[in-house]
Order: structure tokens, then C-alpha cells, then sequence
């Protein structure tokens, strides 16, 4: 293999920068060639690419969204835009593409490597809907951003006795929902998959308003209801105003958090190994995350954790 390319595809997430800049330093290092495709499949049908280099990835590791920039293509949707792609591929003597994106990204990646493209995905996309990997590029930065708003938020309705409702993005996966409200300490999570009562909500506000509490924050998954709708159907139920909050694509910016850029390097870096190992039609994914007990016995050793050898490895095949 001699010539490899990138794309970001689909819903921009914060980490996204880290996977192509690890992509393309490994790559180099590996002595392959790198194509940037930008604006996605939609780039890639269109022909709109450059050659990358070592320096085309500098400063952007601490940068949100995605340099490479990213477009959702309803071509690659079908036949003749998957043909088109993978004929455009194989004109620019590419042999193999890492797509780093959501699931309809992962999807166009597959119709390629069924075209004979080697083919690898990284998921990336703040939903944290995609299986077989216990966490997506970007999750964490959305949290850390929704976390931030929701906090300061809670400042605010507590001088004012408010109760808010919160809509946060997830399309049909409350992850980002759930997770949020544990760590921002969120009365009440809406999520699509589980089954809520708005009865039960209200008995609950009404009760912490007896109890003098001084805010109340009600987070909703967008899959479930707007927030506005939630607040109509309290309002209805006990004629209690709420405020609202929609949270948007705010979630989907900033900074990438230490641990999306972290995770972001081993991925791109992973699937440049993946695609010279000979493999294709695979995501690479982050597993064996699950909580697990240890005994303190064995914590408290006095020794500190072992360094992952493979960090290191990374941190120099980055750093040339
Ligand atoms: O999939 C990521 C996501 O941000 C969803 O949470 C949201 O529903 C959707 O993308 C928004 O899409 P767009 O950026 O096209 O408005």
C-alpha cells in the first residue's frame, strides 16, 4: 500500500482533528502518501482534495470541529454516488480510506470497501450511539460542554426558585442525556429509551417547591420531545411555568477534552496500523471500558499505574 486517504463525514465532533492528524503523522511515518478529502463523501465525489503533510496537521489537535471540514451527502446514499467515489478513489491511486464519522459515515465506508476500497472507521459523533465501542470521538467534549452550560444554568434558577427543562442533542440515544444529568445532578432524565410519566414529574416539582428547594432541572433527549413541549405539558398538568433551554449544536463545539484528543490519536493511528495489517470493512473501537471492582488490597500497593507501552509508541510515531 502506498497511498492512503481521510475524510470526516457527516455530524462535526470535537476530537475529529486529533484522529486526522494521527492518521496522517502515522501514516507518513509509515513512509505512505496521504490524501485530505475535504467536506467529506461529498469532497470526494466532487473531486476536492490535497495532499497532506506533517505540517498540514499542526495546531490543530487542540482545535474543535474539523479542518478537513465535514457535509452530510445524500449521493453517497445511493449507487451511483458510491460508484462515483470509489472510481474517484481509485483514480487518485488510493488504496486505502479512514472515514471518521457517525453511523451514515460508517455506512458509506462499508459500500466502499465493497467496491474493493480498503476501508477503515472511526466513530466519531457526540450521540455515543454507535455499538461495539464503548465510547465515540467527541462524547466526552459534549458532556464537558453540556455539564458547563447546565452548571451554570443551575446558578441562575436557583436565585429565581426556576425550574428548567434542558433539550440535549442524541437523535434517538439518550447517552448523552443520561450521562449529563448524573453529572450535573439533574432531577429528571427524558430519554427514548425508557418509558417516562409527566404525572410523576410534576408530583416531584411540586414537592421540592413545598420543600423550599430553589431550582429544578429536567434535561430531555431531543429523541423524546422538545423542551417547549415538556414545559407545555407541565404547565398543563399543574400550571407551573418553566423556562427552557435548547441546547444545539453548542454541544458539538469546542475544545476537544484531553481524553477525546487522546482517544482521537489512538484511533486515527489504529486505523492507519489496520488498513497496512491488510484489513478493511472494520471500525476500530475503544473496549473492555466496563466498570469492574479491585480490591483495595491490590490498589494500594504503594506502586503507581503502569505506563501503556503502546501510548508510547504512539506519542513517538506522532512526534517526527
Ligand atoms: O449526530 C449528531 C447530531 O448532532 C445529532 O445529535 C443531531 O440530531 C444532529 O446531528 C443535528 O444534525 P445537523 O448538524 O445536520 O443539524
Amino acid at each position: 500500500m502506498k497511498r492512503i486517504a481521510v475524510l470526516t463525514s457527516g455530524g462535526d465532533s470535537s476530537g475529529m482533528n486529533a484522529a486526522v492528524r494521527a492518521v496522517v503523522r502515522s501514516a507518513l511515518s509509515s513512509g505512505l502518501e496521504v490524501v485530505g478529502i475535504n467536506k467529506g463523501y461529498k469532497g470526494l465525489i466532487d473531486r476536492n482534495y490535497g495532499m497532506m503533510s506533517t505540517r498540514s496537521v499542526s495546531n490543530i489537535l487542540q482545535r474543535g470541529g474539523t479542518f478537513l471540514q465535514s457535509a452530510r451527502c445524500k449521493e453517497m446514499m445511493e449507487e451511483a454516488g458510491q460508484n462515483l467515489a470509489a472510481e474517484n478513489l481509485k483514480g487518485m491511486g488510493v488504496e486505502g480510506l479512514v472515514v471518521i464519522g457517525g453511523d451514515g459515515s460508517l455506512r458509506g465506508a462499508l459500500s466502499l470497501h465493497r467496491r474493493g476500497i480498503k476501508t477503515i472507521g472511526i466513530p466519531a459523533s457526540i450521540d455515543n450511539d454507535i455499538p461495539y465501542t464503548s465510547m465515540s470521538l467527541g462524547v466526552d467534549t459534549a458532556l464537558n460542554n453540556i455539564v458547563y452550560a447546565i452548571d451554570c444554568l443551575k446558578d441562575t434558577a436557583s436565585s429565581h426558585d426556576r425550574a428548567f427543562i434542558v433539550e440535549i442533542m442524541g437523535r434517538n440515544c439518550g447517552y448523552l442525556t443520561l450521562v449529563a444529568a448524573i453529572a450535573c445532578g439533574a432531577e429528571h432524565a427524558l430519554i427514548p429509551e425508557t418509558p417516562f410519566n409527566i404525572g410523576r414529574i410534576c408530583e416531584n416539582l411540586r414537592k421540592r417547591y413545598r420543600e423550599g428547594r430553589d431550582n429544578s432541572i429536567i434535561l430531555v433527549a431531543e429523541g423524546v420531545a422538545t423542551a417547549q413541549e415538556i414545559s407545555n405539558q407541565i404547565k398543563d398538568c399543574i400550571g407551573f411555568e418553566s423556562r427552557i433551554m435548547v441546547l444545539g449544536h453548542y454541544q458539538r463545539g469546542g475544545s476537544p477534552s484531553s481524553f477525546d484528543r487522546l482517544l482521537g490519536s489512538r484511533f486515527g493511528q489504529g486505523a492507519v496500523q489496520a488498513l497496512m495489517e491488510g484489513e478493511s470493512g472494520k471500525m476500530i473501537g475503544l473496549s473492555a471500558s466496563k466498570m469492574k471492582l479491585t480490591d483495595l488490597e491490590k490498589v494500594l500497593t504503594g506502586k503507581i499505574r503502569p505506563i501503556d507501552k503502546s501510548m508510547v509508541q504512539l506519542s513517538k510515531s506522532l512526534d517526527f
